[in-house]
């Protein structure tokens, strides 16, 4: 199993806009790249993030556990934005183990998409671990001091050899303010990292009195930049860097599988544009690269995701499917899952069969219970968590096809009219 990509957003020096950059750019992330889960979580007791996203009564479980052995689906929770996020703690106490452990913790943890992590302005058991274990560290800067600051962060992103992923960022920066006639305060931070050999964003974030406002006030909610300062020259910059950061993520291997998508590789170019939109790369079910040798197509109505299982894969499925996919059958499977809530307390799944002639032969319940392979590939085909599933549709192909063909005009008009008619049938059988 691979693992999310990690941002750390981290700074010794307070105050330079960590915490703010690190909510906001989950916010903009989702808005840009809707099906990609993105999850939050702060090492600071401040609760900023709770703050911004909590939704509903406090999480049960928060960060703290974290540190413990327990399944990362059970920590993280659904927030505001569609966002999920790790409930902050007030005391968190490091562990016994080096900070590189939790490098191992996350890369091994079924969560995809991307992560980001707040970090305290210390350079603490828990600014280490973020760094060691992070794909990309954004540092804001807002002065001299901070850029001083920042070669203590330098000096164990080396240690580990991964300095290439530090990049520094001008914060909270006074556009109007210049150190003389010539040279604004932003463009002398960006000249004298550069010249220590920092790597550092052509973007930065300007000080606005109205994006300081969104966090101050009576209120204990705090408010996106995106929904409440969207006049401010601060949203084009977060949005310029969640920019910055998919590129990054689009470019980054062996990240958790079915994260990437919307990618083109280069033996689909002559496919329509409509026909490979957000198309995955790997298998749902073994994770290992599909699309180049192709095989069975599947697509998920909701979230609009398709690629192709592996011959064997979709044999494995058949089978804790307890499917008998017998010869007059219709080439397409359809699965459907209820989301927890719409029919009882735990997403509910229902395999459907349907004759030669397009007509709906047998519907039949499947037990998700101790089935943790089978919903973890689901999860993968519908690009979200069980427990985040509304009203979804899948429809697998029976037949193996290569990408090229399956994706061509003719056979992808045959697969979405065939798709339109299942869709009716199950609609007026009430089975979704
Ligand atoms: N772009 C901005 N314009 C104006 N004020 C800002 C901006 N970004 C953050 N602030 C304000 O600056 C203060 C510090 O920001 P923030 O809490 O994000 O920094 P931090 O680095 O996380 O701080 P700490 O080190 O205490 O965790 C807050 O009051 C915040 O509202
Ligand atoms: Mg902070």
């Amino acid at each position: 199993m691979s693992r999310p990509f990690i941002i750390a957003v981290a700074s010794e020096k307070g105050g330079v806009g960590k915490t703010t950059i690190a909510t906001n750019l989950a916010v903009y992330i989702k808005a840009l790249r809707e099906d990609l889960p993105v999850t939050i979580a702060s090492f600071d007791n401040h609760f900023s993030v709770d703050q911004m996203f909590a939704l509903g009564p406090r999480p049960e479980k928060s960060i703290t556990e974290l540190l413990e052995n327990i399944p990362l689906a059970e920590l993280t929770v659904l927030g505001q934005y569609g966002v999920q996020y790790m409930a902050s703690a007030r005391r968190l106490q490091p562990p016994s183990h080096a900070p590189g452990w939790l490098r191992q913790r996350l890369h091994s943890a079924a969560l995809p998409g991307i992560l980001i992590l707040d970090t305290r302005p210390i350079l603490d058991w828990f600014t280490e671990a973020a760094l060691l274990t992070a794909d990309l560290v954004l540092v804001p800067i807002k002065d001299r001091a901070a850029l001083v600051n920042a070669g203590a962060l330098r000096q164990i992103l080396t240690t580990a050899e991964r300095v290439d992923r530090l990049w520094l960022l001008p914060s909270l920066v006074d556009t109007r303010a210049r150190l003389n006639a010539e040279v604004r305060v932003h463009e002398f931070l960006t000249y004298a990292a550069r010249e220590r050999d920092y790597q550092v964003l052509d973007i930065h974030i300007s000080k606005s009195p109205k994006v300081e406002g969104l966090a101050s006030g009576f209120s204990s909610r705090i408010r996106p930049v995106l929904t409440h300062a969207r006049n401010t020259a601060v949203h084009g910059q977060l949005k310029q860097l969640a920019d910055f950061v998919l590129s990054r993520f689009d470019t980054e291997p062996n990240l958790m599988c079915g994260s990437q998508t919307g990618l083109m590789p280069e033996e689909l170019a002559g496919i329509s544009a409509g026909h490979h939109r957000r198309l995955v790369l790997e298998c749902p079910c073994c994770c290992r690269q599909s699309l180049s040798d192709g095989g069975h197509f599947y697509f998920d109505l909701r979230s609009r995701r398709r690629g192709f299982m592996h011959a064997t894969c979709l044999e494995q499925l058949y089978e804790v499917l307890k499917l008998d996919v017998a010869d007059g059958l219709d080439d397409l499977v359809a699965l459907t899952i209820d989301g927890p809530g719409l029919v009882g307390a735990e997403p509910r799944l229902t395999t459907h069969l349907f004759g030669a002639d397009g007509g709906l032969l047998s519907s039949e319940e499947i037990d998700l219970d101790e089935q943790s392979s089978l919903v973890e590939m689901l999860s993968m085909m519908i690009g979200r968590s069980l427990d985040e599933a509304y009203h979804e549709l899948i429809l697998v192909s029976r037949v193996a096809q290569n990408a090229e063909t399956q994706l061509a005009d003719d056979t992808y008009r045959d697969f979405k009219l065939r798709r339109r008619q299942f869709t009716r049938e199950l609609r007026d059988a009430g089975l979704f």
